[in-house]
């Protein structure tokens, strides 16, 4: 038997390329992804400065939840907090990962890292989603390198600076996006999300 599975899910971000991903893999798995802000253009999220990207995401969803218009009743909602973790920078962008692109951008962490040898990172994903009636979270992380030097052109973010481990020393801008998604933080919280809610039970 299928758990009950709502006709879309209505995603809050404003990262076309967060959307894109998403989409794409979930429409792999028949689960429809809309943007929410397609259809309430006018909800606004303030992003908290915590430090666990779980207790981001979930705060995020409970804004837009407590915004959403009539209509919505047979929609689930999702947000999603990611950022970047470097081990020699203590964990730094980490929650400020959105502030330091914006800011230094990777240029600027390439420069904190230049002749630094140990360059292991992750990515981390949350995914907080609701379902009409309580809010559930999904974790995701991708463990890799920070490259020496920005390379490729797809993708978004910190991706040209990124090397996934297991894809052959190319960051994620150097990879097709269904490439990407095949080691991506956002794409392990997403299957297990799918895989949680939506798979048969025995
Ligand atoms: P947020 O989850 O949108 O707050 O993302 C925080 C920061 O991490 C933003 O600057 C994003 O561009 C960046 N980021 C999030 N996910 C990815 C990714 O998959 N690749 C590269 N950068 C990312």
């Amino acid at each position: 038997m299928h758990k009950s599975e709502p006709d879309r899910i209505l995603f809050h971000t404003g990262n076309k390329g967060k959307f894109l991903e998403a989409s794409n893999l979930m429409r792999l798995k028949g689960i429809k992804l809309q943007l929410l802000s397609d259809h309430s253009p006018e909800i606004q999220v303030i992003e908290p400065q915590l430090d666990a990207f779980q207790e981001v995401a979930v705060s995020k969803l409970k804004q837009v939840v407590g915004q959403l218009g009539d209509g919505f009743d047979a929609d689930w909602i999702m947000v999603e907090d990611a950022g970047l973790l470097i081990d020699h920078l203590d964990g730094f962008p980490g929650p400020y990962s959105s502030y330091v692109f914006s800011t230094i951008g990777p240029e600027g962490i390439l420069k904190l890292m230049q002749g630094v040898e140990s360059r292991e990172a992750r990515f981390m994903a949350s995914i907080a989603l609701w379902d009409g009636d309580r809010v559930h979270s999904f974790e995701g992380k991708c463990e890799g390198i920070i490259s020496p030097k920005a390379v490729g052109v797809r993708g978004f973010g910190y991706d040209p600076i990124f090397i996934p481990n297991g894809g052959n020393g190319r960051t994620f801008s150097e990879m097709q996006e269904d490439e990407k998604s095949s080691f991506s933080h956002r794409a392990n919280a997403l299957n297990i999300m799918a895989e949680t809610l939506f798979l048969p039970s025995i």
